[in-house]
């Protein structure tokens, strides 16, 4: 079946021996991949591109790429978020995406190998942050030729990376692009206390699992009991009150089962959703990955960086989304943050921010599952872009 918009993916060596990617924490990586998608034709005078940042364990593929193509993150087509004719219109954008720097799926990470020993880096890869990760996105666009972006989005780790397009990067300040747009979702400038928390906790489970052996696992094997743990912990910030209730309350496993039945194993049907989804995560993500990615959100700190964000000439807007039910990025948080860039913001700036609270029972994940609210906001962001 002939696609109804043009998809590429591909792979770009945004590092080498000769122009290693500086880090944050004073190292230096001389080879790094970053694997992209790309979806929509690019428009002659290339003012059409829209960049889509993924969330903590996410990938590349945001969409699908034909009628019958694999789901993306974001959905299907048919869900009308992202897709042609849908409210990020591939017919109209030249969307892109890129797998985040250490990551697990092909761009470069703890599971890729080490140019210096031959064998995977795991815990030999060195700490980075989300500033890294853009510095290496910031290549891969330079690398493709894009240097102006109509717009910059992101949910959750996603919105992260969209505010650190904001800043200023010291350690390569001739990457300079021209941005109209950011639209953070779910997201903020900073962890509370509270998620950093449960990161660290998390992070416990898979050190503290003796098949983590120090990091340095087999292929294949790993801290399964660990990561699944962290997951569930992770999960659980997920969703929220009103979501828990709905999807199990405090029913028991076995339908026909009244009363308890005394005993450590699963009694509750939510213990074995989280055990499910602790299982299903297992599968598709490595522990040593989730380790360097969660650190990586943990130190990220823009919220004093931000208040220079008029020196983005180019930028019109700044949209910020949030929900009500989301306990990982409060809205409270959100508004603090806009208000605070408002504030700094010299008086004959033309740059709008604009934050909006959705209603959402759902929680954090509402911007992966509650679409309307979402698309009349993406339409409203986009509508003059
Ligand atoms: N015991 C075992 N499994 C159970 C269960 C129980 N009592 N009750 C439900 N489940 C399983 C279902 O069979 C289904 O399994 P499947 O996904 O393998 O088919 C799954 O739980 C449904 O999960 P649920 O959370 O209710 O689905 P949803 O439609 O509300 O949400 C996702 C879908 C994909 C968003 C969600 O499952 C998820 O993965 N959320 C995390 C996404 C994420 O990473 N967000 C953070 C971004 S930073």
């Amino acid at each position: 079946m002939i696609p109804l918009c043009p998809h590429e993916k591909g792979t770009r060596r945004v590092a080498t021996p000769d122009h290693p990617l500086p880090l944050d924490s004073g190292e230096f990586l001389e080879e790094v991949i970053i694997q992209y998608e790309t979806w929509g034709k690019l428009s002659p005078s290339k003012d059409n591109v829209l960049l889509i940042c993924h969330a903590l364990t996410g990938d590349a593929h945001v969409c699908q790429d034909a009628p019958d193509g694999i789901e993306g993150w974001w959905g299907q087509w048919e869900d009308g978020t992202i897709g042609p004719g849908c409210v990020i219109d591939t017919n109209r954008w030249f969307v892109i995406c890129s797998n985040v720097l250490g990551s697990c799926y092909g761009s470069t990470g703890p599971t890729s190998i080490n140019p210096h020993t031959g064998r995977m880096y795991q815990m030999d890869f060195p700490i980075i942050t989300v500033s890294d990760m853009v510095r290496a996105q910031k290549r891969l666009l330079y690398a493709l030729g894009m240097t102006q972006l109509a717009c910059v989005m992101g949910a959750s780790l996603g919105g992260c990376q969209t505010l650190q397009w904001a800043t200023s990067d010291p350690l390569e300040p001739e990457h300079v692009f021209d941005i109209k747009q950011l639209i953070v979702i779910a997201s903020g400038a900073r962890l509370s206390p509270m998620a950093l928390g449960l990161n660290a906790v998390g992070r416990q489970a898979v050190q503290l699992d003796p098949a983590w052996e120090g990091g340095y696992y087999p292929e294949g094997g790993g801290p399964e009991s660990g990561l699944s743990i962290a997951r569930q912990l992770g999960h659980l910030s997920f969703l929220c009150p009103l979501s828990l209730e709905r999807k199990t309350g405090r029913r028991f496993q076995n339908p026909l089962q009244a009363k308890p039945q005394y005993h450590f194993g699963i009694e509750f049907a939510l213990e074995s959703y989280l055990v499910h989804q602790g299982r299903k995560f297992t599968q598709r993500f490595d522990a040593n990955s989730y380790l360097y990615l969660t650190r990586a959100i943990d130190y990220f700190d823009v919220e004093d960086a931000l208040c220079d964000i008029h020196r983005l000439a180019s930028l019109k807007a700044l949209h910020v989304l949030s929900y009500d039910s989301d306990w990982l990025f409060p809205p409270e948080e959100s508004h603090h943050l806009c208000a605070k860039v408002l504030h700094s913001l010299p008086e004959n700036t033309h740059l709008q921010v604009r934050h909006q609270t959705l209603h959402s029972s759902i929680g954090h994940d509402a911007f992966l599952l509650e679409r309307d609210g979402l698309h009349q906001f993406l339409r409203d962001c986009l509508i003059d872009a």
